[in-house]
């Protein structure tokens, strides 16, 4: 049977504060399409756990990231918004995909290989199994469309290859979905090494804008941000790339193009571009944050959502989990 709406799926880790590179390059985009189509958001804390976590620390962020999905403007009305481990369906689908996955394919995973390097000797088995895990997520809700930034792309590729083998190995049982990337702000880079992602978990806070950062901490981070020798704001990702990325950053938050940012700032330096920038975001930021610093204070309201978002979830990840298991075999 058709649906009337098609299923947008996305999730976000709870392993540090959201970055701008978060919320430009995937969060932004969940709000609008709440409209159009039926949502479910998680928070990914079962992915969180994958590298080392201070438990006390974790779950506080669970509490924060709930909180600033609301403040962008998720509705829990329009959407299912959850945390992954209150749906136990998750673990239990993910060891059934296992059971079809590849060593092969799952080694060939960059964000594998650059997050296991940073393990060193000891690496996890979960960090490998991480796409097992996003699959299971996808498959869960027989979601269409996975709007995510440019880096999840090889994963939503190997949710494909998984669904597509089940579905051959066994008979049609799981939706394959499609990744979804808004315009601009997919692939955000470091503000102080632009051949690096900006990334939450990065050691320099320097390197990335958290959600919550102070408008002054904002604009400071903005005027430390590696650019070149060159001058000229001017889109070439190769010879300026620290340039290439403001504009990427000054574009997502103002709608403007690069044609049009180049103009803005001919004959002008750096440092008055990095200011505009420094406002934009904080033009962006401002109003969530205000919203979030009232979320945040009542807990119970949060943990009324959760749990009653989890109930929902549950009871659509269960119908699909109930198909897997009959279909390879499971008793019962
Ligand atoms: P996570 O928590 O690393 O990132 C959340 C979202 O933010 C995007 N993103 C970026 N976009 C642009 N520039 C950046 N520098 C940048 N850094 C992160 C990510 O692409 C992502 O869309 N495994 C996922 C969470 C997850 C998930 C899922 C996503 C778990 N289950 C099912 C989709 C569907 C992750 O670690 O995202």
């Amino acid at each position: 049977m058709e649906k009337a709406k098609k299923t947008v799926y996305s999730g976000i880790q709870p392993s540090g504060t959201f970055t701008i590179g978060n919320y430009l390059g995937a969060m932004r985009n969940w709000v609008p399409m709440q409209d159009q189509y039926d949502c479910i958001y998680a928070i990914a804390d079962l992915h969180a756990l994958t590298v080392p976590q201070v438990p006390a620390e974790l779950r506080k962020r669970t509490y924060e990231s709930v909180a600033m999905l609301l403040a962008i403007g998720i509705d829990p009305q329009k959407s299912i918004l959850y945390v992954q481990s209150h749906v136990p369906a998750h673990t239990e689908l993910t060891w059934l995909l296992n059971c079809n996955a590849y060593m092969g394919e799952l080694s060939r995973m960059t964000q594998y290989k650059d997050k296991s390097e940073r393990q060193g000797k000891n690496i996890r088995v979960a960090l490998f199994d991480y796409p097992v895990l996003m699959a299971a997520d996808i498959l869960l809700y027989e979601t269409d469309l996975v709007p995510v930034g440019d880096d999840q792309k090889q994963h939503v590729e190997l949710v494909r290859d998984l669904a597509g083998r089940f579905n051959q190995n066994y008979s049609p049982t799981f939706v394959l979905p499609e990744p979804y990337f808004g315009e601009s702000g997919t692939r955000l880079m470091s503000l102080q090494d632009p051949s690096r992602k900006m990334s939450k978990s990065d050691e320099n806070q320097n390197a990335y804008v958290s959600m919550t950062d102070q408008p002054q901490v904002i604009r400071n981070k903005f005027k430390r941000a590696i650019t070149d020798s060159i001058g000229k704001v001017q889109y070439d990702k190769t010879s300026q790339p620290g340039i290439a990325n403001l504009m990427d950053i000054y574009s997502s938050c103002t709608g403007r193009s690069y044609e049009e940012i180049e103009k803005e700032f001919e004959g002008k330096g750096y440092g008055d571009f990095k200011m505009a920038v420094g406002e934009a975001v904080v033009e962006v930021l401002e109003p969530i944050q205000q919203t979030y610093n009232e979320l945040i204070k009542d807990k119970a309201n949060l943990d009324n959502l959760m749990k009653e978002n989890a109930q929902k979830a549950a009871v659509r990840a269960q119908k699909v989990l109930r198909k897997v298991r009959r279909k390879v075999g499971l008793v019962g």
